[in-house]
């Protein structure tokens, strides 16, 4: 049986559906071409990148972003072990290797002192994951890509609508990507998207995203490329959700502040430090111990509420068991997170009761 409350849930309204309406009656070809430019300029003015470039997902995102930077077979990214498995599978569709580092247990973010020790003759780039909006200090994250000459590639997946310092998430490397998929704080079923301040990157990823063509309408090839591209319907999707985004964020740290209220004092839950003046948390997490997840997952269930592990360390993974090395930090919180209802339309009513079912299930 569903429940009563989803763990999270996409928020469409009658604005997009007239939205598509009126798309589909003018008749338009369905694929990247006004709308889809209309919508890469939102995000650009909303993050400050100068460039933003749509694709089809936030895995091909990151894989195009390290393509357009000469990133290939036989070089090392670096990117925790604490990760949505995209994260990693995108350097491998990128021919590269991946690199596992272990995370930092306050921002669940990179441990960058550990991946300063990880750089290798063979390390090329640097992926750092600011999971949930939370992150290291960036500008730490900066001094290691420069100081080894990584290109420094931000997965902002999680991150629309978090700040650092007043600085857009996904704007400190020298490229960073956001995902649109369902789950997202906005939406276009699915979609992604690299930021950049390079003309010379962005041009990559231009060419990268349409066969490598001299240009559209030319069946010159100039440079590899593949089929990046997005499609207009999905943007004028993506336009009517971005003129939700500031009241969604807002939103988010509304949620997340009053879960924090409710649950802060109850024995046997942890919240992850969370700094609400510039994150924006995706989804509301809290730690349990070990032994306490499923049966918390499995009463909450019953009380009708949705909730969702974090994602196991990626080490543990079949693609991965190749992997050598220790990442206790990333094997904890995975084993301790867990997510609870985060969709931006759910009342304060539903939060009460949320916390008060888990209230009921610690104290009983
Ligand atoms: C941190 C992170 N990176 C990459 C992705 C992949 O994005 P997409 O699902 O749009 O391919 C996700 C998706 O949730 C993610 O959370």
């Amino acid at each position: 049986m569903k429940p009563q409350i989803s763990q999270m849930e996409p928020w469409l309204g009658s604005e997009e559906r007239k939205a598509v309406n009126k798309y589909l009656q003018q008749g338009g070809w369905l694929t990247e071409f006004k709308k889809t430019k209309e919508f890469e300029s939102a995000i650009a003015d909303y993050t400050g990148a100068r460039y933003a470039a749509v694709v089809p997902n936030g895995t091909l995102a990151l894989a195009g972003a390290l393509m357009a930077a000469g990133i290939k077979r036989g070089d090392e990214v670096i990117v925790p072990d604490y990760t949505m498995i995209a994260s990693a599978n995108a350097i491998v569709l990128a021919g590269a290797t991946p690199v596992f580092v272990d995370i930092d247990p306050e921002t669940l973010c990179l441990d960058l002192q550990l991946a300063s020790k990880a750089v290798t003759k063979r390390t090329r780039a640097l992926m750092l994951v600011t999971i949930n909006g939370r992150f290291p200090a960036m500008e730490d994250a900066v001094a290691l890509a420069r100081k080894h000459k990584l290109f420094l590639l931000e997965d902002a997946a999680q991150s629309l609508g978090s700040f650092y310092r007043g600085r857009h998430l996904g704007t400190f490397g020298d490229a960073g990507i956001l995902s649109f998929s369902a789950p997202k704080i906005i939406t276009t079923g699915q979609g992604g998207a690299i930021l950049t301040d390079s003309k010379k990157l962005y041009e990559a990823v231009l060419h990268i995203k349409d066969f490598g063509r001299q240009k559209s309408g030319v069946d010159y090839h100039e440079a590899m490329g593949y089929n990046l591209k997005f499609t207009d319907i999905q943007a004028v999707v993506g336009i009517e959700q971005f003129k939700k985004l500031s009241w969604r964020v807002a939103r988010k740290k509304q949620i997340y502040g009053l879960y924090a209220k409710l649950l802060g004092g109850v024995k046997g839950i942890t919240l992850i430090p969370t700094d609400l003046e510039s994150t924006s948390p995706w989804f509301v997490d809290i730690l349990v111990a070990k032994t306490k997840r499923k049966p918390l997952m499995e009463f909450l269930k019953r009380e009708g509420v949705g909730t969702r592990p974090f994602y196991p360390a990626i080490h543990i993974q079949p693609p991965y068991r190749w992997v050598k090395g220790k990442f206790p930090v990333s094997e904890q919180m995975a084993g301790r997170g867990l997510w609870l209802p985060s969709s931006s339309f759910l009342k304060d009513r539903d939060i009460r009761g949320v916390a008060a079912s888990i209230q009921k299930f610690f104290h009983e």
